[in-house]
Formats: C-alpha cells, sequence, structure tokens
C-alpha cells in the first residue's frame, strides 16, 4: 500500500502511523502546578533532540495536566519507563482530575529532584531534570479536531543515573530495560540480548569507506 497522508487514506481498521515510527522512548513526565500539586504521566512522542546542549521534547495532544503545569511553573522531570515498572506507568496516563497525585494512583514514589522542583520516579534508574525553553504548537489541526498538538522543549539541566548500571564509564541501557511504544497497544522492550554494537565507518586514503 501507498496512500495520501494527509487524506490518510490507508483504509485500514486501524491509523499505522504510530505502528511505522517505533519503537519510540517513553518520557515518562512529572510536573508540578503552580498550587504545588505534583502530576506524572506517559508520553511517546518524546525524544531526545539534541546532545550539546542536551534538549528533549515531549509533544501533548491537546491542553493536558502536564503541559499546563510546565507552562505555570517552567520545569519538568523525564523518568525512564521500564519492563519492571510497566503496569505502573500505564496506570499513571489515567484521565484523572488536575488535582489528583498519579503517584499516589501508581503506588509510585516520588524522590526529589536535585535541579529542578518537580520529583522524579524513584523506581525508574534514569531520570532528566529539565527548564522548559518553549512550546510550538503545531499548524493544520485536523478539520473535526478540537484539540492542537503542543511540542514542549526543554532544556536538561540535570540528570539522574543509578549508578547501579554504570560499568566501566558507560550506561548499561539494555541491563535497565527501558521499554517503548509501538502502534495500538503494543510496546517494546530494549533487554541486553537485542543490543548491539557497530563502530562508525571510517574513510581510507583511496577515499573508499571502510566498514567495521
Ligand atoms: C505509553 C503511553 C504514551 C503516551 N504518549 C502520549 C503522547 O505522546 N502525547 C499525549 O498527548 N498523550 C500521550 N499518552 C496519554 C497521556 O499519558 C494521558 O492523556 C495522560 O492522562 C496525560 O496526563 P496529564 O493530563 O496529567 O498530562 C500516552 C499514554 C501512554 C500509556
Amino acid at each position: 500500500m501507498h496512500y495520501d497522508a494527509i487524506a490518510n487514506a490507508h483504509g485500514l481498521a486501524h491509523d499505522p502511523f504510530k505502528a511505522l515510527v517505533g519503537p519510540r522512548p517513553i518520557g515518562w513526565i512529572t510536573s508540578v502546578s503552580a498550587d504545588g500539586v505534583c502530576n506524572l504521566a506517559p508520553y511517546s512522542f518524546f525524544n531526545a533532540v539534541s546532545d550539546r546542549p542536551h534538549y528533549v521534547m515531549f509533544s501533548s495532544s491537546g491542553k493536558k495536566d502536564s503541559l499546563r503545569n510546565i507552562h505555570e511553573t517552567g520545569e519538568f522531570t523525564c523518568s525512564m519507563a521500564t519492563w519492571d515498572t510497566r503496569f505502573a506507568m500505564n496506570v499513571s496516563s489515567a484521565p484523572v482530575a488536575p488535582d489528583v497525585d498519579e503517584y499516589q494512583v501508581a503506588g509510585l514514589t516520588a524522590v526529589a529532584s536535585r535541579f529542578v522542583k518537580p520529583p522524579r520516579v524513584r523506581e525508574a534508574p534514569a531520570a532528566l531534570e529539565c527548564t522548559h525553553w518553549k512550546t510550538i504548537e503545531l499548524p493544520d489541526v485536523e478539520a473535526g479536531s478540537d484539540q492542537g498538538h503542543f511540542v514542549v522543549f526543554g532544556r536538561v539541566v540535570g540528570i539522574y543515573i543509578d549508578d547501579a548500571y554504570v560499568h566501566d564509564g558507560r550506561v548499561d541501557t539494555g541491563a535497565m530495560r527501558p521499554i517503548a511504544r509501538l502502534g495500538y497497544m503494543q510496546y517494546a522492550a530494549v533487554t541486553p540480548e537485542t543490543v548491539f554494537d557497530i563502530d562508525r565507518p571510517s574513510i581510507a586514503r583511496n577515499g573508499s569507506v571502510v566498514r567495521s
């Protein structure tokens, strides 16, 4: 199949778009409202977008509590969702009222961050502490849709890593078992067995590409 994506003429029972852009990392976003209520929710329209300096983004489909809190208080954290926390992560996506703390609903522990006010998930092996840079509202909202999409950019100002996962100066991501979103209700898990190395290619004197 090969179809017009503007018309979204896929002809399938379900839109395949998200199944084609995956696995997507999950930013498990903690924010705090102006009146101090903590909020936790997973976002899979999430990624790192630069490494010097470190920036991340996530995209909110409509104006959700995380977006509102970040606009109010200017900070958030992104904890790593893992195989061990997959069910709690899912529970934290429940559409509860803004004054409900998802940490309690999901049975998770909020631990203080070092550089920003929003806490991070203690059960997560890594977390990024961020300050809000800017939000971009995407244009061309689909006819009939009342929700825009808001891409939130944050500068990473603090990084937590559980030292148990640092070996020989490198983070053992596979051992953390991060999970990622595919399409529909599907997820994928990174495990030590699925991680592999490929060295960057180099250029030989004769100009040919030397593969590793
Ligand atoms: C794995 C996962 C990924 C999600 N990714 C997104 C996303 O990228 N954007 C979004 O708007 N909602 C996403 N959601 C839904 C939100 O988590 C859900 O709407 C949540 O209630 C928002 O919480 P908030 O209003 O406290 O910010 C996702 C849910 C799950 C379970």
